[in-house]
C-alpha cells in the first residue's frame, strides 16, 4: 500500500465506497480539481495499482472566533490559515482496517508542511453527522457554529490545532 499524491493516470473508475457522492468525486472531479483547475490536491491510498481510499484538501481560512473559545483567545481578530479536509474516503473492501485513520494522519504531514511554509493553525472538516466520531476519535473537536448555524447542512464543523499534533505527527511516515 502506497500513499501519495494522485497522479493523472492513476486507476479509479472501480471505487466504491458506498457512497456514490465520494465515488463519482474520485472518478471524475478529483483530477479536474487538481490538474486543471489547482484547487485542490488528492492524497490517494493505492494498492494493487487501483486506488482504494483518498483524502482530498484545499487551503482556506477561518476566522478565529469560529475554532473554540481557546482559540480565539490565542490567535489574531482576523482570518487565519486553515486546511480544509474537504473529501475522505475508503473502499468498502477497505475500510475498518485503519486506512481512513491513515489517510487523516497524511493530511496533518500536509498541514504540517503548510504550516512550515505559507502559515496553517488547523485541519477543518465538514463532518455528515454521522461520522462525527470517527473525526472526535482522531482528535477533531467540534468548532463554533456562525451565528448559531452550521456552515453546511446536516454537517458538523470540526478541527483539530496543529499546535495540538506537531510534535507527534512529525515522527509519522509519509508515502
Ligand atoms: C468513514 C471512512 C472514511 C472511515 O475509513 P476506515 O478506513 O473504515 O476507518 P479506520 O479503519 O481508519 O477507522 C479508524 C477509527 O474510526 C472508527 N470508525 C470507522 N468508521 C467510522 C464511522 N463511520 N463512524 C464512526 N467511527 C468510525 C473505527 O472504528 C476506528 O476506531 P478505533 O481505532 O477505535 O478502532 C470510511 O468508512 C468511508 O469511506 N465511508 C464512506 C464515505 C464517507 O462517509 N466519508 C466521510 C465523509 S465525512
Amino acid at each position: 500500500m502506497r500513499i501519495r499524491r494522485l497522479q493523472p493516470d492513476d486507476e479509479r473508475s472501480g471505487f466504491s465506497c458506498g457512497d456514490p457522492d465520494f465515488d463519482d468525486f474520485i472518478r471524475k472531479y478529483a483530477g479536474q480539481y487538481q490538474f486543471r483547475h489547482h484547487v485542490g490536491v488528492t492524497i490517494v491510498a493505492v494498492d494493487d495499482e487501483r486506488v482504494v481510499g483518498y483524502a482530498t484538501v484545499v487551503p482556506g481560512s477561518v476566522d478565529g472566533d469560529e475554532l473554540s473559545e481557546l482559540e480565539r483567545r490565542r490567535l489574531p481578530k482576523h482570518p487565519v490559515p486553515v486546511l480544509r479536509l474537504a473529501r475522505l474516503a475508503v473502499d468498502s473492501r477497505y475500510q475498518g482496517r485503519g486506512l481512513g485513520r491513515r489517510l487523516v494522519r497524511e493530511v496533518l504531514l500536509v498541514a504540517l508542511r503548510m504550516r512550515t511554509d505559507l502559515g496553517c493553525t488547523a485541519v477543518i472538516v465538514d463532518a455528515l453527522k454521522s461520522r462525527a466520531s470517527f473525526y472526535e476519535g482522531l482528535g477533531f473537536e467540534p468548532m463554533v457554529p456562525l451565528q448559531g448555524r452550521p456552515r453546511v447542512a446536516g454537517a458538523t464543523a470540526m478541527f483539530l490545532p496543529l499546535r495540538r499534533i506537531a510534535g507527534a505527527a512529525q515522527g509519522t511516515e509519509t508515502g
